[in-house]
């Protein structure tokens, strides 16, 4: 770990809930890290309760994308910057904080690096 600290806005938000909220975080950085890496650290370190999900993280599942600033991402590839914030992938589903229930849809839209758009 480099020493540095990287502050994030994370989307939290239950099922049940009609809004969400940006929670702020302040995680390590280290050399390599990526959005994903912070995600997991929040959820090992600092609030078990956060919802994330990933799997292969060698760009090739695609279960980890979400929006980070606004764009969509997979945020297993992409470099954790400070100031970032982080949100479910929209039209899909909530079901709870960054997860969402891709089903179909994900199969019907068109995929480019770090980019979801429809087809
Ligand atoms: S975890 Fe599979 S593409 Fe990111």
């Amino acid at each position: 770990m480099s020493g540095r600290t990287l502050r994030i806005k994370v989307h939290r938000q239950d099922a049940g809930e009609t809004e969400g909220r940006l929670e702020e975080y302040t995680v390590p950085h280290w050399e390599g890290i990526k959005i994903l890496d912070a995600l997991r650290y929040i959820q090992e370190e600092i609030d078990h309760s956060l919802a994330v999900r990933w799997s292969c993280r060698i760009e090739d599942c695609r279960t980890c994308q979400m929006l980070v600033n606004g764009k969509s991402m997979l945020s297993c590839q992409i470099p954790l910057e400070d100031g970032m914030v982080i949100e479910p992938i929209p039209r899909f589903r909530l079901i709870r904080d960054l997860v969402v229930e891709f089903g179909e849809k994900m199969d019907a839209t068109e995929y480019s690096k770090n980019e979801f758009t429809d087809s």
